[in-house]
């Protein structure tokens, strides 16, 4: 047994001793599923096109257990003391109100209903939800506690819906009741993830590999750099984001901006505004970077991918527009301090960075990024490794 696995099992067990405190017996069973980095594929997978996330040794953990009515009762280790209830014949995603200190309610009580409209028959049940993906980080929280919730609410109803099923019923709980117009990247790192791997999918027709990622071997190490500056995909920039997709691939005549390559971006150019533009032309040559970075974990391994993530992250800075001061200032310290490459990850506007670091320039860079924040008067950022993980399991 690994040291992570023993944590995880310790973990495992206070989640279930909690559950038993709230709701006065043992869960049914405990269903943990992970967060996500992604190497590289930013805002591709609702343009239909290549992502390469990894699900990461930071989880999120359900202990649950089945009721005779159709009562759901939600608590947690961050949420209010009281559970947030309902009732699954009366649910509505319009006017499901769980309040402030309740809000990550909408996530679980989303699965629940979109599991119900893909015909299974959720029963009523009680959840206790612990985590420590950390939360408006870029790292998926959501994804994860929709995928263990997803896996946990399948297995009592006795429903055998493959991993692909439950991670678009996470994302149709996100898009339909959370409110977030996001893809289907996060859920299905957080489902298909494996040890040592990235998640080599194909968003337009859900294809995936897994790819070695070889991080040890290449005597590298994932540094995530969590900015602690938070971003909200319900709201703003990214709804954009995908406007503007939406609008290139409409002006271009494609059904989506994954039907475009290089030779096409000339023509982009001459009928499409300058930024709808630019936002096409991140996503244009960010496929390709996609591609290219899987053919070179094959055959050269993860020492070969620097400077893919770095052109990312210039490509995301300068037309896809959606890094911020902090981000760019963690990429080019953590670069200039040992970092092979660097990029932000996830939905952007704020969030983690990740670098990619050999073993003994760690502390190096960890200390020229706090330093360097300090100097610009930014909030002390949050620095740690990483590695890819398994995805959702029942423990
Ligand atoms: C968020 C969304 C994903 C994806 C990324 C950007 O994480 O949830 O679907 O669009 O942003 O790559």
């Amino acid at each position: 047994m690994t040291p992570t696995d023993t944590a995880g099992t310790a973990g495992a067990a206070a989640v279930a001793v909690a559950f038993t405190a709230h709701f006065g017996h043992a869960p049914d069973g405990l269903w943990q599923a992970p967060g996500r980095v992604n190497l590289i594929g930013e805002h591709t997978d609702y343009n239909e096109g290549l992502v390469l996330p990894f699900a990461i040794d930071r989880t999120t953990t359900v202990a649950v257990a089945a009721r005779s009515d159709r009562r759901v009762l939600l608590a947690s280790a961050f949420g209010a003391a009281a559970p947030v209830e309902f009732d699954l014949d009366t649910f509505n995603p319009e006017t499901f109100e769980p309040g402030p200190a309740g809000a990550w309610a909408a996530y679980p009580a989303g699965v629940a209903w979109e599991l119900e409209r893909a015909g299974v028959s959720v029963p009523g049940f009680e959840l206790f939800v612990s985590s420590d993906v950390p939360v408006g980080a870029g790292l998926s929280s959501s994804a994860a506690l929709e995928c263990a919730v997803a896996s946990a609410l399948a297995a009592l109803a006795g429903a055998d819906l493959a991993a692909t099923d439950l991670a678009d019923i996470g994302r149709r709980a996100e898009n339909n009741v959370v409110g977030a117009p996001t893809g289907i990247m996060d859920q299905y790192a957080s489902m298909l993830g494996a040890e040592d791997c990235a998640v080599y999918l194909d968003c337009r027709d859900g294809s995936f590999a897994r790819v070695p990622l070889g991080l040890e071997e290449a005597g590298l190490v994932c540094l995530v750099i969590d900015t602690k500056v938070s971003h909200a995909h319900a709201s703003g920039g990214y709804a954009a984001r995908r406007a503007s997709c939406a609008r290139g691939a409409e002006l271009m005549g494609v059904a989506a901006l994954r039907d475009l390559g290089a030779a096409d971006l000339p023509r982009a150019e001459s009928i499409l505004d300058g930024e709808t533009f630019r936002r096409v032309r991140h996503i244009v040559h960010e496929n390709e970077r996609v591609a290219r970075t899987a053919g070179l974990l094959e055959s050269r391994g993860a020492a070969a991918i620097g400077a893919l993530l770095d052109a990312s992250h210039r490509s995301m800075r300068d037309d896809f527009e959606i890094s911020c001061p902090e981000l760019d200032l963690a990429v080019d310290t953590a670069r200039a301090a040992g970092a092979i490459g660097a990029r932000m990850t996830g939905g952007g506007f704020g969030g983690s960075a990740i670098a990619l670091v050999p073993g003994p320039d760690i502390g190096r860079v960890e200390e020229a990024v706090q330093q360097a924040f300090a100097g610009h008067g930014f909030r002390a950022p949050d620095i740690f490794a990483v590695r890819a993980a398994a995805g959702a399991r029942r423990l």
